[in-house]
């Protein structure tokens, strides 16, 4: 986790203009700054128009009667737009038949006048080349569509982003958002998307922003443990969206929830190498937006630094997470299994000392087992000025086997609720629990 500069104040400025009109006023930078956030191209989320959607019947459209070659090394991005473009005029199916497409940075946009469904049998590559991007942007990006599928039967997104990975000297200068993420969901409302791999990306591998009832089902990312920033799935300021099925292998969290986030539902998502599944991080910035209505379970996270965790910033604004629940959730040889962070402060970017004022209330952790990678298998370090209130651990069984002996809990500011069996002990005054 690196600190990450924000674009100037002018700039921002801009942004949340931007923002407000599809997001009711939201703000513009979640995530510690590292958040990729609204690119200029927005316009407000319209639904389809009832209307248009009867009259308008598009057919079949093939992306090589477009023009694309899918031999790997021509531009297919223009017959890609071209594609899109006659698609959204009417509604109707894009296919890409089987091959290797090269695209540049692509903008799938609308409003569309019917629904669209992009349906995949190729890949898609980017090219290699590191090139300086606008600060959030993304190679491939689809905004502000309604009743939209994507379809992607396997489909890789390829960003072969291993010179990037070279060239991200973020940890010195403190900004790393030149280089583009990989999948970019802006403003998706009524929306399918499955099937896809995102793979090798410069950056983040996908970002969902601004997006309303937006399914997320077999999704792949796979980059090395060594790559850069590359957070899988990050989402932000969206409501119900649900992300079922992930197999997710890649250098920084697999899932990051960014702030806005409502009624999200995470399932089914196996997760490592990576740093594991994160609420935050939160309160870097002012007016962020609350995380409510989160659920993350059925899970299997393993060989990460971190498995479930809630981070917020130390000297922050107030904000709020409420109604979190982590359920049945295995932990193989993970790092911190359990973890709530409101010291989060990578690089001393922050002002130590000053307790965070994110409150954290109802939360529920329960069913967690496995192996932690280190003793102090449950932290749960709360904020000294705003005390978590409702945190309730029920049936936890995780298990350190080192030198060091047994898993413990250590947890200040807090008195868990607990239920059911807990290995470690639970702490219940501020200190370290167990043997
Ligand atoms: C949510 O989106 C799906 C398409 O993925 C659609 O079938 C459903 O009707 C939408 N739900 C609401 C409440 O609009």
């Amino acid at each position: 986790m690196v600190g990450f500069r924000r674009a100037s104040g002018v700039l921002i400025v801009v942004l949340v203009v931007m923002t407000t009109t599809i997001a009711n006023g939201t703000a513009p930078d979640p995530k510690g700054g590292k958040e990729p956030g609204p690119t200029g191209a927005t316009a407000p989320v319209t639904a389809t128009a009832p209307g248009a959607a009867l009259g308008a019947k598009g057919g079949s459209l093939d992306v090589k009667a477009s023009g694309a070659k899918g031999d790997g090394t021509t531009d297919d991005g223009p017959a890609f737009m071209a594609a899109w473009k006659t698609a959204c005029e009417a509604g109707g199916t894009i296919t890409v038949p089987k091959g290797e497409y090269l695209v540049n940075s692509v903008e799938f946009l609308g409003p569309c006048k019917g629904p669209v469904t992009l349906e995949m049998h190729g890949n898609l590559k980017a090219p290699a080349t590191v090139k300086a991007v606008k600060e959030h942007s993304g190679w491939v990006n689809f905004d502000n569509v309604a009743d939209f599928t994507l379809n992607g039967n396997g489909a890789i997104f390829d960003g072969q982003g291993s010179l990037a990975w070279k060239a991200n000297d973020c940890a010195k200068t403190g900004t790393c958002n030149s280089l583009p993420i990989n999948i970019r969901f802006t403003g998706l409302t009524n929306s399918l998307i499955k099937g896809i791999t995102s793979k090798n990306s410069k950056l983040f591998h996908v970002n969902i922003l601004n997006c309303k009832n937006v399914t997320f089902e077999g999704i792949g990312i796979d980059a090395p443990p060594e790559s850069l920033n590359t957070d899988g799935i990050h989402i932000g300021r969206s409501i119900g969206i649900k992300l079922n099925g992930a197999k997710i292998k890649t250098g920084d969290d697999c899932v990051s929830i960014g702030d806005g986030t409502e009624d999200l539902t995470v399932e089914n998502v196996e997760c490592g190498p990576g740093h594991g599944i994160a609420i935050g991080s939160l309160g870097r910035y002012p007016n962020e937006q609350p995380v409510k209505g989160v659920i993350v379970r059925k899970c299997i996270i393993k060989n990460t630094m971190n498995g479930v965790r809630i981070k917020t910033w130390p000297g922050s604004p107030p904000g709020i997470v409420s109604n979190i629940l982590f359920e049945d959730i295995t932990m193989d040889n993970v790092g911190t299994p359990v973890l709530i962070d409101q010291e989060y402060c990578p690089y001393g970017h922050c002002k130590a000392g000053v307790p965070s004022k994110v409150k954290l209330s109802d939360v529920t952790i329960k069913n967690i087992k496995g192996t932690s990678a280190t003793k102090v298998a449950v932290k749960l370090i709360c904020s000294k000025g705003t005390p978590c209130t409702n945190i309730a651990l029920a049936d936890i069984n995780l298990v350190h086997n080192g030198k060091e002996g047994p898993a413990v809990s250590a947890c200040s500011n807090i008195k868990p609720i607990t239920t059911g069996k807990l290995i470690p002990a639970p702490c219940t005054e501020v200190g370290v629990s167990g043997p």
